[in-house]
C-alpha cells in the first residue's frame, strides 16, 4: 500500500504535468477506476469513454482499456496525445475480424448498411457506415430497420443475434464471440437463481442466447451498474467481467453481488470473467507510459477521417 500510494501520488502529478487526463473502463482494476475519477478523469462504458475522451480538453488522453478504445479516442481527437498502459491489450472481437476479411464480406452484400461494434480496429470502423457499442446498439438498428435498411452486423454474434430478436432488423451476422461472455452457462445460472429466487440476473449483451434469456436487466456495463443501483432486489446475479463489481459495489453498497457461472468454474475456464487484456492495464504500466511517453497510439490522419464519420454518427444519434 506504501508503494501504490507512491504511486498513485506521481501519476497524478504526471498527468498534472501533462496536462492528462485518464479515462478508464469499468472493467480495469478498481484501483485505476478510482484513480481515473480522484484526477478528474472518468471510469465509464465504451460510449461514454469516446464521448468524455472527445469533450476534454487535455492534451494527453491516457486510456485504461483495451486497444479499440484507445483508437477511437485518437480517431475522434487526432491532434491529442492518447497513451495506454499497454498496446498488447486487444479483443477477441477485434482480432478475430480482420480488414481484408470484412472488406470481401461486406462486398458480397453491397445492398447492405454496416454497422460494425466499436470493438474493432480503426480500419473496420472505416469500412462501415455506423459504429455502435452495447449502450446504443438497439436504438440505431432500430432507426435503420424503420427506414428498410437490410443491416450487416459484426463482429459478436451473440450480440447480433439478440439486437435482431429485439429489433426485428434483417440482418447477417460475422460469426465473432468475446472469450469472456460466451463462457458464462446456462443450465448452471438456473441452479444460482434456483438458490436464490429472490435475485435480479443482469446480462451484457455479448453473452450466448440461453445466458440472455434468463436476464432482467440486459444492457451496456452503464447499464447494468445502473440496474443494480435502482433495482429492488437485495441480491444480483451478473453476468460480466466481475471488475464491475467495484463500480456496483460503490452505487448499491450493501447488496449482495454473485458471479454468474462460467465454463469449469474456476478450475478450467479460460477468462474466468476477467478480460485478460483488460487486466493488463495496471499502476506499474501507467506510470510506466506516463514516465516515458511509450505506448503512444498511432492513426494516420487520413484513416481517422474516415473512421470519424461512422463514428461522429453514433455520437450524434446518441445526443
Ligand atoms: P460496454 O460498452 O458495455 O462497456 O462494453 C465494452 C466491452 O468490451 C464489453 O465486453
Ligand atoms: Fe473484448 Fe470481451 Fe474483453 Fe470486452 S470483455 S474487451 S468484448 S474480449
Amino acid at each position: 500500500p506504501e508503494d501504490e500510494r507512491a504511486m498513485k501520488a506521481r501519476i497524478t502529478t504526471l498527468l498534472k504535468e501533462q496536462n492528462g487526463v485518464l479515462v478508464a473502463h469499468y472493467y480495469t482494476d478498481a484501483r485505476l477506476q478510482d484513480l481515473a475519477e480522484e484526477t478528474g478523469g472518468c471510469v465509464a462504458d465504451s460510449l461514454e469513454m469516446a464521448r468524455f475522451g472527445s469533450e476534454h480538453p487535455a492534451d494527453t488522453l491516457v486510456v485504461a482499456g483495451v486497444r479499440f478504445m484507445g483508437e477511437t479516442a485518437k480517431i475522434l481527437s487526432n491532434e491529442k496525445r492518447v497513451l495506454m498502459p499497454d498496446l498488447n491489450a486487444t479483443c477477441s472481437l477485434d482480432e478475430n475480424c480482420p480488414i481484408e476479411d470484412f472488406a470481401r464480406f461486406c462486398d458480397s452484400y453491397p445492398e447492405h448498411t454496416v454497422v460494425v461494434y466499436a470493438n474493432t480496429s480503426a480500419e473496420v470502423k472505416a469500412r462501415s457506415d455506423w459504429v455502435v457499442t452495447s449502450g446504443i446498439a438497439l436504438p440505431i438498428v432500430k432507426h435503420l430497420a424503420a427506414q428498410g435498411n437490410k443491416i450487416i452486423w459484426a463482429p459478436d454474434r451473440y450480440l447480433g443475434s439478440y439486437v435482431q430478436r429485439e429489433t426485428g432488423a434483417d440482418m447477417v451476422l460475422w460469426p465473432g464471440s468475446c472469450i469472456v461472455h460466451e463462457e458464462f452457462r446456462s443450465i448452471a445460472l438456473q441452479r444460482l437463481r434456483r438458490l436464490h429466487p429472490e435475485a435480479a440476473i443482469l446480462v451484457h449483451p455479448e453473452s450466448p442466447e440461453a445466458v440472455i434469456a434468463q436476464a432482467d436487466v440486459v444492457g451496456s456495463t452503464t447499464a447494468l451498474i445502473k440496474a443494480a443501483a435502482t433495482l429492488p432486489n437485495d441480491t444480483l446475479i451478473v453476468a460480466t467481467d466481475k471488475r464491475i463489481f467495484n463500480k456496483m459495489r460503490q452505487l448499491a453498497p450493501g447488496k449482495r453481488l454473485l458471479e454468474a457461472p462460467t465454463e469449469g468454474e474456476g478450475a478450467t475456464c479460460l477468462s474466468c470473467a476477467r478480460c485478460p487484456w483488460m487486466g493488463m492495464n495496471s499502476l506499474q504500466s501507467l506510470l510506466a507510459v506516463l514516465e516515458t511517453g511509450a505506448n503512444e497510439i498511432q492513426v494516420s490522419a487520413e484513416l481517422a477521417a474516415r473512421a470519424r464519420i461512422p463514428i461522429q454518427r453514433m455520437l450524434d444519434f446518441a445526443r
